[in-house]
């Protein structure tokens, strides 16, 4: 029985011999697989009228038919015929297919957060993505760290908790009676009706952890959430204008993070994801331009197949060289003892997933870096795989209340834990401390 994952291999073997015959007309190939996993080719119409190229189609749709089935299409509606299939397609994702140059599949999903549309890196000021594949590792206690400690060094901290399906991150930085009334959420159902700035002024709150610079934070949803639920699940959608204009709502988020800077004028930008391989992850990881994707890793096989998972789909829509010089692995909540090994153990497992999926490939013998390749051997520190560590501290565990823990804190005690990473951050994005 021909199952999703066997789509590509079999449409492979069934246009291999066909390729020398439609290079000459047809190049090139489109191959649209719906959002129900069934694939059918997608054809310049001027092609419908000319005989041998019609005979040619007709046998390969009988072929989809027969050894795709279920994910084929009966013959009769496997051919979609297009007036300019390379115009209609221009912005589409499309995934080369293996073995047949040339062939690309169009992959239309059900949701709109799009792993592999990955937007341009914003210069200024520089955004950092906080991500994991599994939750609960640190992230957010992480973020405000980093973000209490850059304010320290007297920069202005923009935060915005995109966990919108499990917020939490501003209460860390904020006191509850100095949340703001509303949050990210409602700015994107207000948007939908084209009333964003009547709450924009009321999603940010000012942190008074800083004493040196500015923590701004824009939370989930405001000091009452309201219908929460009700504005949740309008979020995603995307916007329609007058002329039949589509803005995804990854691209609103974009704007609205345009606007807050505005606004707000910070030095950079922290983005708390949400965990996992999810749509929100993917807006901010992908659609919002950060320069340095933080992926907080604890050594285990779920975060190790999921990070592969995302780095191979990268690599086959062909988007990897756009992504990966702005990743680097944290190692999350390192425990006390035997922490030698365990770091060992930790970038072993990145570095086997980055050099399978990520680096350029590299003779052995040769030196990495050079002659353009990217590369990196598995001692190499700084390398994207190297873990920027993070210790498990019981001061920071099971915190009832993150912000209380801050207030007043010793540097030092920040710096001893989350050292690596707020110096990471600093470094990396080039910012300087206005008050060292
Ligand atoms: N370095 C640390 N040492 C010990 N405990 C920590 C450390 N960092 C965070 N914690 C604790 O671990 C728990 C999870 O932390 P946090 O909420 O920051 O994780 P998260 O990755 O953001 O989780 P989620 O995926 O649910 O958003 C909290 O109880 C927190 O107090
Ligand atoms: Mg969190």
């Amino acid at each position: 029985m021909m199952v999703f994952d066997d789509i590509l291999p079999c449409l492979t073997n069934i246009l291999t011999p066909h390729l020398g015959a439609l290079k000459s007309s047809l190049y090139p190939i489109y191959i649209n697989r719906d959002l129900n996993g069934r694939v059918r080719l997608i054809v310049n119409e001027i092609h419908e009228t000319d005989p041998n190229i019609a005979d040619l189609l007709a046998a390969i749709a009988i072929e989809i038919f027969e050894k795709l089935s279920p994910h084929g299409f009966p013959p009769e509606h496997a051919i979609l015929w297009e007036v300019d299939p390379k115009a209609l397609l221009s912005d589409k994702t499309k995934v080369a297919l293996d073995g047949c140059p040339g062939v690309f599949v169009i992959d239309r999903l059900a949701v709109d957060g799009d792993w592999s549309v990955i937007a341009p890196v914003a210069e200024t000021p520089q955004r950092v993505a906080f991500f994991s594949i599994k939750g609960g590792v640190g992230r957010s206690t992480a973020l405000a760290a980093t973000a209490w400690a850059l304010a320290e060094q007297g920069l202005r901290v923009l935060v915005l908790d995109l966990d919108l399906e499990s917020p939490g991150l501003s209460s860390s930085l904020l006191p509850s009676d100095r949340r703001p009334k509303r949050g990210i959420v409602d700015w994107l159902v207000e948007d939908l009706v084209d009333n964003g700035d009547a709450v924009l002024g009321d999603i940010v709150a000012s942190s008074l952890l800083s004493r040196e610079g500015e923590i701004s934070v824009v939370p989930a949803h405001g000091g009452d959430p309201g219908d929460y639920i009700g504005k949740l699940g309008r979020v995603w959608m995307p916007k329609l204008d007058a002329q039949g204009g589509r803005e995804t709502w990854t691209k609103r988020l974009a704007r609205l993070l345009d606007l807050l800077e505005a606004r707000l004028k910070p030095d950079i930008v922290l983005l708390d994801s949400r965990a996992g391989i999810d749509e929100t992850a993917a807006a901010c990881l992908t659609g919002l331009g950060a320069s340095l994707i933080l992926l907080f890793a604890l050594d285990g096989d779920q975060t190790w197949t999921g990070a592969r998972i995302v780095c191979r789909h990268w690599l086959n829509t062909g988007v990897v060289l756009k992504i990966r010089e702005r990743l680097q692995v944290v190692g999350a909540m390192l425990p006390e003892t035997d922490t030698a090994n365990y770091l060992d153990s930790l970038t072993e497992s990145a570095w086997t997933v980055f050099s399978d999926e990520v680096y350029d490939e590299v003779p052995a013998g040769s030196v990495s870096n050079v002659d353009g390749s990217w590369s990196f051997d598995r001692a190499d520190n700084p390398a994207p795989h190297t873990p920027w560590p993070i210790r498990w501290h019981r001061g920071f565990a099971a915190l009832r209340n993150l912000h209380d823990r801050l207030d007043g804190i010793d540097p030092k005690e920040v710096y001893a834990i989350f050292g690596p990473l707020i110096d990471g951050v600093r470094d990396v994005t080039g910012l300087e401390p206005v008050r060292p």
